[in-house]
């Protein structure tokens, strides 16, 4: 729906990091793109609109989705709730009512992504999504200028600010994981539920998001791996340290391929060197070669700036996000050797020993070493 010279109205569903700050931004900056759009309704749930009231009294709050989705003014659905059930019955809604809709909903994209472009595609609905990955960092735009004219070969990048946090700390100062772990949780950086960090979820979800936006594509989320950091010792820190490299937990893509686990980087490498809760990422295309975006990859106001992105670019008719595309299989067939800690009795690899239970494989298939390590609990593996 483009409509020309008309101030937009959107709907702001859930009033917390993300929501209020999108609000805010749309309050407090005034220029012609955002002076085009009008909050009309923020949703949240009953118990907290009264305390909403007291504090900002030119907005409409409601617990009522319905009233909501029924009111034709209404252009845009920004949808920053959280959770997939929940959030995948509201996108319904906004579709059978004909809105767009903007989120910065990672979960709900990656586990919906193939019903939700047929969904959006097949009845002309808007869906935009810059938040999702890398919060306030804008790679999805970045990426579509460089497709344009280039031909994309894929990325790697550090694109979730917890575990890159808990590394730096363990490598900067001597901490072990569960000290710097508390750390990044004291700090509200991890998730409620640390695994969906530590474990590489969080960054599995992004990736795929990425890699299918990269390639107009729709790949099996299962089919891209991950291995997480939650085993990592200062023993590994150390190795790597020894041989001049870092531990990141690194996400990488390209057409064929698709992993998200530790991997060891030259220390004087960029990424590297970009610590804290800092996300990074490299493009890598034909042409342009290697594109390099840092930022905050989370954070209300960060994160809202993507969504108040997405929402001018609807306003304006830019459409950066297509939602054409077709399905598509990972090999993950890459060779590469891999550091491995374990208990496990290693067979079938061609290994080299450097203690009790530290080895290192040689040139094996991604693949083959995710199907053979994938159960194993006391697992520590990296890249090299
Ligand atoms: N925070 C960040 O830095 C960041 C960065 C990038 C992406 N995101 C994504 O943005 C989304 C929102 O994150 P957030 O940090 O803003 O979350 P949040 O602070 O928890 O805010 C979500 C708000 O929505 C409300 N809500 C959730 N489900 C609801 C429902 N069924 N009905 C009514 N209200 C409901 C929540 O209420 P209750 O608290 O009572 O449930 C809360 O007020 C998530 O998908 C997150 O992954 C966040």
């Amino acid at each position: 729906m483009i409509k020309e010279y008309a101030e937009y109205k959107i709907a702001i569903l859930g009033f917390g990091t993300v929501g209020k700050s999108v609000y805010e931004i749309i309050k407090n900056e005034s220029n012609e793109y955002i002076d085009n759009i009008d909050v009309l309704y923020v949703y949240d749930r009953e118990d907290k609109l009264e305390s909403f009231r007291k504090t900002y009294n030119d907005v409409e709050f409601t617990s009522d989705i319905n009233e909501i989705m029924e009111d034709e003014d209404v252009d845009i659905i920004v949808e920053c709730l959280g959770g997939v059930d929940y959030s995948f019955k509201v996108f319904n809604l906004a579709v059978k009512c004909n809105k767009d809709f903007v989120t910065s909903n990672k979960a709900l994209l990656a586990l919906k992504y193939e019903d939700m472009k047929n969904m959006a595609r097949d009845n002309f609905i808007n869906l935009y999504y810059e938040a999702t990955v890398m919060g306030g960092v804008p790679i999805f735009r970045n990426i579509n200028n460089i497709k344009k004219v280039d031909t994309l070969i894929g990325f790697i990048g550090i694109v979730n600010g917890t575990t890159n946090f808990i590394l730096s700390k363990m490598e900067k100062e001597d901490i072990d994981y569960s000290k710097a772990l508390k750390m990044a949780e004291e700090k509200g950086y991890a998730e409620k539920d640390a695994s969906f960090d530590v474990d590489g979820i969080d960054a599995k979800y992004k990736t795929f998001i990425i890699l299918n936006y990269m390639y107009d594509r729709c790949y099996a989320l299962d089919d891209i791996i991950n291995f997480g950091i939650s085993n990592i010792t200062i023993d590994d820190i150390n190795y790597a340290r020894n041989n001049n490299k870092v531990i990141k937990l690194i996400a990488a893509c390209n057409i064929e391929t698709g992993f998200v686990m530790p991997m060891f980087i030259n220390d004087d490498d960029i990424m590297a060197n970009t610590s804290g809760n800092t996300n990074i990422l490299e493009i890598h295309s034909d042409n342009l070669e290697k594109t390099t975006i840092i930022g905050q990859g989370a954070g209300g106001l960060p994160t809202a700036h993507s969504v108040v992105s997405d929402i001018v670019d609807i306003t304006c008719g830019n459409m950066i996000f297509s939602n054409e595309f077709e399905k598509a299989e990972i090999k993950n067939d890459v060779e590469s050797d891999y550091y491995v800690r374990t208990k496990k009795k290693i067979e079938g690899f061609d290994i080299e020993k450097i203690n009790e239970d530290t080895y290192i494989i040689k040139n094996s298939e991604l693949k083959k070493v995710y199907e053979y390590f994938k159960d194993t609990d006391d697992l520590f593996i990296a890249k090299m």
